[in-house]
């Protein structure tokens, strides 16, 4: 019975220091005009009673961010450096687009695991997407933090709508080189007002070949040794679609697939 209970044990918390941001990325609720821009009051939390507890809870590991922009926070890296101090492993989902100082720069490279988001490397579709970022300043950001500590664990977020789909290929590849080690493929959570073609808005022959696009990603990202996630629903959207494809249509693809999965990423 007390294995059983186990199971629900809370590994992880989470701390959202802030709801701002310093993007307004066009799917994100943070951009939406009735979020609520807030920043918790850190000044009210005793961390070392906080720790205590969390650890009590048998929780080692934190995860640093919520909805929105953890390092934008004035003083987050102290805060964090705490946290470290205190015995914890950190996480992060960050957009890396500020100029970080030394300092900032040093915390970072004291995380267990950083996840970046990115939904592409072409620029202009990024500044559309992810407005206020600059896929340079990112990259670069993550150079200083890896030339720190190369043991980091690496996870690039991206959403997927049809619009980023054609660029997954060129994405995976540089982040193979930046030797990421799991590549998170996000489903759009639709928002009102949002201008991005869903995956389930592609007709059967586009969510076929986008379908087919990961699947073979999925093999080739595999057989470097590191992990192609493609979260709840998004795979799941896409075969939804093409169901309405011929059997014969999808036979003659899968072949094709198989035979050249390898000769197109080598
Ligand atoms: C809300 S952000 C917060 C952390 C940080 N600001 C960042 O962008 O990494 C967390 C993740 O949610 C993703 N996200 C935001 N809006 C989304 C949506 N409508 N559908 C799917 N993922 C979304 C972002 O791309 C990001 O990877
Ligand atoms: S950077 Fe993160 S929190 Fe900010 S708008 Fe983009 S997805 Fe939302």
């Amino acid at each position: 019975m007390l294995h059983d209970l186990n199971m629900f044990k809370p590994h992880q918390a989470m701390i959202e220091l802030t709801r701002k941001c310093n993007l307004r990325c066009v799917y994100c609720a943070v951009s939406q005009h009735n979020w609520k821009h807030e920043d918790l009051d850190t000044s009210k939390i005793d961390i070392n009673l906080l720790a205590k507890q969390l650890k009590r809870l048998g929780i080692s590991k934190i995860l640093l961010h919520g909805h929105g922009e953890t390092t934008i926070v004035d003083g987050w890296e102290d805060y964090a450096n705490e946290l470290i101090d205190l015995g914890f492993r950190l996480t992060i989902c960050t957009n890396m687009a500020k100029n970080f100082t030394d300092k900032e720069i040093d915390t970072l490279s004291k995380f267990s695991s950083i996840t970046v988001s990115i939904d592409t490397l072409d620029k202009k579709l990024f500044n559309i997407l992810r407005k206020g970022g600059d896929i340079n300043k990112i990259m670069s950001n993550i150079d200083k933090v890896r030339s720190k500590n190369n043991k980091i664990i690496w996870v690039w977020s991206t959403v997927v709508v049809k619009e980023t789909i054609s660029g997954l290929r060129d994405l995976i590849r540089e982040g193979l080189l930046q030797d990421v080690r799991i590549f998170s493929l996000c489903n759009f959570t639709r928002l009102n007002g949002v201008n991005l073609t869903h995956l389930s808005d592609l007709s059967p022959e586009e969510a076929y070949e986008a379908l087919l696009e990961i699947e073979k990603l999925q093999i080739f990202v595999k057989s470097c040794g590191k992990i192609l996630d493609p979260k709840a629903g998004l795979l799941e959207t896409l075969r939804e679609k093409c169901q309405k494809l011929t059997y014969h249509q999808q036979q003659k693809d899968i072949v094709q697939n198989s035979e050249t999965a390898r000769l197109n990423y080598v």
